[in-house]
């Protein structure tokens, strides 16, 4: 059986990088500088970037390439014998990925088509409070208060659905590639319109003021390299197999090392880009409303979904324009995430049950659909969307980071990767690599788990942990049970691409 691939390297690198660049950059990672030290938060930021997001962005890219299957196929691979238990942590990325992350994923891009459409004349934008605006979408109440949803709302989710359908219904080159390079350039235009805009808004240098100036007694607080560490792993899409797929799909010879530092580089570059107009726009508000900077920034959703809109509200003519290409520029870069949060876990259940991509696809849509009916519900959504994107950030990621750091370099050994990038590559790959995979990466991420549970267990209230974890728990049952089935497409765990002298001493080594 002959395995899909991507038409281009550079196919495959707008890919993963459509799937690193998404929401998060630009609702998150702005907000989280921002409140986290300004300026000195790139600290914290890019020492996790090496100590984690690089090496284990070069692990998933490794293994990928090298065993060219899906999470749970290579992991199966890692050790036969104790063949499920491995497998099964395959299984808890790729669930995680699309039941844990998508499913709400999905929900949020559904906002952003639902503001989209409102700014092509449907809505009078001038006119309507922001605040209510969103306050209507999401509704009011606590976790148990569960409202029928907008239908709109309804309606673009659907949207949104049908989208990731399409392209992951049509395969590698022909869906995931096309519409990344459909995705990304268009993104990159927006985004320099966006900025010279906001950059000539009255009040915009105090914003970024407020961005950038540091505040270094940030980083004493514990709490602050927490975010830093799961920022990263959230913003690199990693533990969560994405990665790994997407490297199967690389031909034989592949810079892995290469396609993973322009990876990391472009999504932190384009995050800390993003971050400039986010805050031109909140410095132009805070100017409009002769507020502080600090008095107009609400809570993360709150900026891309209330704060920014009543920016735009003020702004001149031309508002519509504006508030249209902000809401597209969410809108690509949410899409280009979920196809490959959607991909993941198609790919894993085509690798082990020989199902055809089309039947997988619509069936995994489907279940997800319904699945994401729930955040979408006036009152209870909000709540529900909170709770389990906290469990996924504070210890889905990081603890599955663990684990596979844990797996791919003690149980399948780190050297044997090595090696194998250095002969694909053409280029060595210094020991560093191994004694970050090996050591410190995952001694790091487990204070930053241990931290994150005792940090939510004090904070959080007891329905709120209980919804997080217990959607956690039911993510790792799920993939118990896909674990212990029968591998039916045995063919799939016999690709992969070798070099006859990957297995020779090699003099660095
Ligand atoms: N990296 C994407 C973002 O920053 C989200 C994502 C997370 C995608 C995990 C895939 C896996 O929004």
């Amino acid at each position: 059986m002959e395995r899909e691939s991507w038409k281009s390297r550079t196919g495959f690198l707008l890919a993963a990088v459509g799937s690193a660049i998404g929401l998060g950059n630009i609702w998150r990672f702005p907000y989280m500088a921002y409140k986290n030290g300004g300026g000195a938060f790139l600290i914290p930021y890019i020492v996790a970037l090496f100590v984690c997001g690089i090496p284990i962005l070069i692990l998933e890219f490794a293994i990928g390439h090298k065993l060219r299957g899906s999470a749970p196929s290579v992991f199966e691979r890692v050790k036969s014998g104790k063949k499920s238990t491995f497998q099964m942590l395959g299984w808890v990325g790729v669930t995680l990925a699309m039941f844990g992350i998508q499913v709400f994923y999905c929900v949020v891009i559904g906002w952003c088509v639902y503001y989209l459409v409102a700014g092509f004349g449907f809505v009078d934008i001038s006119k309507i409070s922001s605040g209510k605006f969103f306050g209507n979408l999401i509704g009011s109440g606590g976790f148990f208060d569960f409202n029928a949803p907008e239908v709109w709302l309804l309606l673009a989710i659907i949207v949104v659905w049908i989208l990731n359908l399409f392209f992951v219904f049509k395969g590698v080159e022909k869906g995931l590639e096309r519409a990344n390079k459909i995705f990304m350039p268009l993104l990159a235009v927006i985004v320099v319109i966006l900025m010279i805009r906001s950059f000539m808004l009255p009040g915009a240098m105090k914003g970024i003021k407020a961005y950038l100036i540091p505040k270094f007694d940030k980083l004493t607080d514990i709490n602050v390299w927490k975010s830093a560490f799961s920022q990263i792993f959230f913003t690199l899409s990693l533990s969560f197999g994405i990665m790994i797929v997407y490297a199967s799909y690389l031909p034989r010879r592949s810079k892995i090392k290469r396609s993973a530092l322009q990876t990391a580089l472009i999504n932190c570059g384009f995050s800390f880009i993003v971050g400039f107009f986010v805050f031109a726009v909140i410095g132009y508000l805070a100017f409009v409303n002769g507020k502080p900077v600090d008095k107009v920034v609400t809570k993360s959703v709150g900026l891309a979904f209330v704060t920014f809109p009543t920016a735009i509200q003020k702004m001149g003519g031309l508002k519509n324009v504006f508030w249209i290409l902000f809401f597209l520029c969410l809108l690509f870069a949410g899409l280009s995430s979920s196809l490959s949060l959607l991909e993941a876990f198609v790919s894993s259940v085509k690798d082990k049950f020989g199902s055809s991509r089309e039947k997988t696809t619509i069936i995994t849509v489907s279940v997800g659909f319904i699945l994401s009916i729930l955040f979408a519900l006036k009152g209870a959504g909000i709540n529900w969307l909170d709770a389990v994107d906290h469990a996924m950030n504070n210890y889905g990621l990081v603890l599955t980071g663990i684990l596979n750091c844990v797996v791919l370099g003690w149980a399948y050994k780190a050297k044997v990767l090595r090696r194998h990038i250095t002969v694909s590559d053409g280029i060595g790959i210094g020991k560093w690599w191994v004694v970050m995979v090996k050591y410190v990466t995952p001694s790091v991420l487990t204070v930053i788990f241990v931290w994150g549970l005792i940090f939510t267990f004090m904070k959080k209230s007891l329905t709120y942990v209980l919804v997080g974890w217990g959607w956690f728990l039911v993510m790792i049952l799920a993939a118990f049970l896909l674990s212990r089935s029968k591998w039916k497409n045995t063919a799939a765990l016999k690709l992969g691409h070798s070099f006859e002298d990957e297995d020779n001493p090699l003099p660095y080594s």
